[in-house]
């Protein structure tokens, strides 16, 4: 810690009057108004007094946390609009978004270039309360028929980000690139944007949602850009037992050594609740309600250099695996669907042991001690080195201890379990060079107290695991050398 402080000082020292090594911030988790999608579209009016119902609560937790003494606060993907509208109904509720580039105060300068009410109004809440403000919704962008991509209706659509410094100036826009499955009435910008800026607290990027899932721009920010915090804003489906929302966010932020503000809408019909705060040594603190449709409001304080501390230094995920002499697997293996994918998978059926499965090029090694072997909950030992899905997006290697319903069902996750473990310690043959670490315990909860990482790729728990159930540990490494968008790029990272 000493030594960042004097790192920082030389860095801040050139761009700033001052600067901090330590900054408060807070995400918000918002429960949105819907439109009803199968209606009509409404006129612009309509659609601003819709947008301002969302607006009105947002600015309440803007106002709470800036007394609480955040410095920046992230609101959700979809907290103001557009979620599930149509390319036709969407359109009353977009604004044209400019470049930040033009030096723009939208609560000074409302008519600068031409209707903005939401950026007027996002705007006056961040100088009002001098506070950084992210938040997310539409840009519109006239295309013409001399652009071969450019839409029928004569715009590009853009699911959007935007950030307001304590100034209200507008000091960031990024349009999302990877749209979700059945997000049609936006557009994906040509190229990935890399979308940064500075504060006296570290650098800033910018992604959204299923963005986190893919190399360029997410992990480009981390490793090209040096971003020491990102701010995600998402509207996402929880998906165990490797993706939901607190589970997975949190491991991006140990495994790429970032912090990341994650920001989720709530809809507990939909299965999404879960934001946090994030950071490469702490878990949290998060919010994750399934029982009540409310919004939260999560705060707390980071560290401002997350590329400079002293203890950076890269895990070498395959290292210790790569050293076990003879890869023995289990003698009795399956192979059982989890998700989408066919894993090899072996029981755990005694109360401690060792265990061992391949699949393709991936062998992981586990030694577990449960605290009892219950006769009514089954564990598996799962690996998996392929294309996660159908659609063959991108490429997975994934070491798994895992609660399956039954040996014959592993396929429907359960947030349940009972089973406690006294010790375990699991390691896995890795081609991938990012591994994001996950311990995940009964109920869907998060304790960074429970498990470390070792510098040589195992991830093993602390003492106090025993007090808790585990639903499942996983080391999910992404070989995004085998993205089929990143095929042609010799070397990455
Ligand atoms: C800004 O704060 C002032 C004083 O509290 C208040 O009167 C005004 O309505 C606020 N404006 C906005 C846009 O929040
Ligand atoms: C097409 O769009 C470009 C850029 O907006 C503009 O300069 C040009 O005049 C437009 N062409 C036509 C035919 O509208
Ligand atoms: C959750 O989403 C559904 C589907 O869009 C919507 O009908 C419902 O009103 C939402 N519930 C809440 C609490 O926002
Ligand atoms: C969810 O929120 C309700 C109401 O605030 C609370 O009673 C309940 O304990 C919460 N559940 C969890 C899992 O935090
Ligand atoms: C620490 O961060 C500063 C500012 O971002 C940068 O200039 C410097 O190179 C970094 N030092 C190390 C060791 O990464
Ligand atoms: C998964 O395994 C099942 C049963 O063995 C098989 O029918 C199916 O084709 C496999 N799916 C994939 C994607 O390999
Ligand atoms: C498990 O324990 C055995 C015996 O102590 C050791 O050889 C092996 O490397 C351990 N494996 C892991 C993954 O810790």
């Amino acid at each position: 810690m000493l030594f960042t402080s004097i790192f920082i000082f030389v860095a801040c020292s050139i761009e700033f009057t001052y600067c901090m090594d330590k900054f408060i911030a807070a995400v918000y988790e918002h429960v949105a108004f819907f439109p009803d999608p199968s209606q009509p579209p409404v006129s612009q009016e309509e659609a601003l007094a819709h947008m301002n119902r969302n607006i009105d609560v947002l600015e309440t937790a803007v106002i709470t946390a800036a007394r609480k003494g955040a410095h920046i606060i992230v609101t959700p993907e979809y907290a103001i609009c557009c979620f599930d509208l149509n390319r036709k109904n969407v359109f009353p509720y977009l604004e044209d978004i400019p470049d930040p580039e033009v030096n723009w105060i939208p609560c000074n300068e409302p008519n600068r270039f031409g209707r903005a009410p939401v950026q007027e109004r996002l705007s006056c809440i961040a100088k009002n309360n001098s506070i950084y403000f992210a938040a997310n919704f539409g840009d519109k962008k006239r295309c013409n028929a001399s652009d071969s991509h450019c839409p029928l209706d004569g715009y590009y659509f853009y699911d959007t980000t935007v950030v307001f410094d304590p100034e209200g100036k507008l000091v960031a826009r990024y349009h999302k690139y990877h749209l979700f499955f059945g997000e049609s009435q936006f557009n994906a910008p040509e190229k990935p944007e890399i979308s940064t800026f500075d504060t006296p607290f570290g650098k800033f990027g910018i992604f959204i949602c299923y963005d986190i899932l893919f190399y360029n721009p997410a992990i480009v920010l981390v490793t090209l850009h040096n971003v020491d915090t990102i701010i995600f804003t998402t509207a996402w489906y929880n998906t165990l037992p490797h993706y939901s929302a607190i589970q997975f966010h949190s491991s991006w932020a140990l495994g790429m050594r970032s912090n990341l503000l994650s920001s989720n809408l709530h809809n507990s019909s939909l299965d999404m609740t879960g934001s946090g705060i994030f950071s490469p040594n702490k878990l949290g603190p998060y919010y994750y309600n399934k029982t009540v449709d409310e919004g939260h409001l999560v705060i707390s304080e980071l560290n401002s250099y997350t590329r400079n501390t002293t203890e950076w230094a890269p895990v070498q995920w395959h290292e210790y695996a790569s050293h076990i002499k003879k890869p023995l697997q289990s003698s009795k293996v399956f192979t059982r669907k989890l998700l989408l994918d066919n894993y090899t998978v072996t029981e755990l059926t005694e109360p401690q042991g060792y265990a061992s499965v391949c699949h393709n090029h991936l062998c992981c090694y586990l030694n577990y001690s449960m605290m009892e072997k219950r006769n009514d909950e089954v564990y598996v030992l799962g690996a998996y080195d392929g294309y996660h899905g159908p659609y063959q997006v991108f490429y997975i290697e994934v070491c798994t201890l895992v609660k399956c319903m039954s040996l014959e069902n592993c396929r429907t996750a359960t947030d349940t379990a009972y089973t406690k473990f006294e010790s375990f310690s699991l390691a896995g043959t890795f081609q991938s060079t990012i591994v994001y670490p996950q311990v995940l315990l009964t109920g869907v909860q998060l304790d960074p107290d429970v498990f470390e990482v070792l510098k040589d790729g195992r991830l093993v728990n602390k003492p106090k695991i025993s007090f808790k159930a585990l639903l499942n540990i996983n080391l999910l490494g992404r070989n995004y050398m085998k993205d089929p968008t990143n095929l042609n790029i010799s070397k990455l990272s």
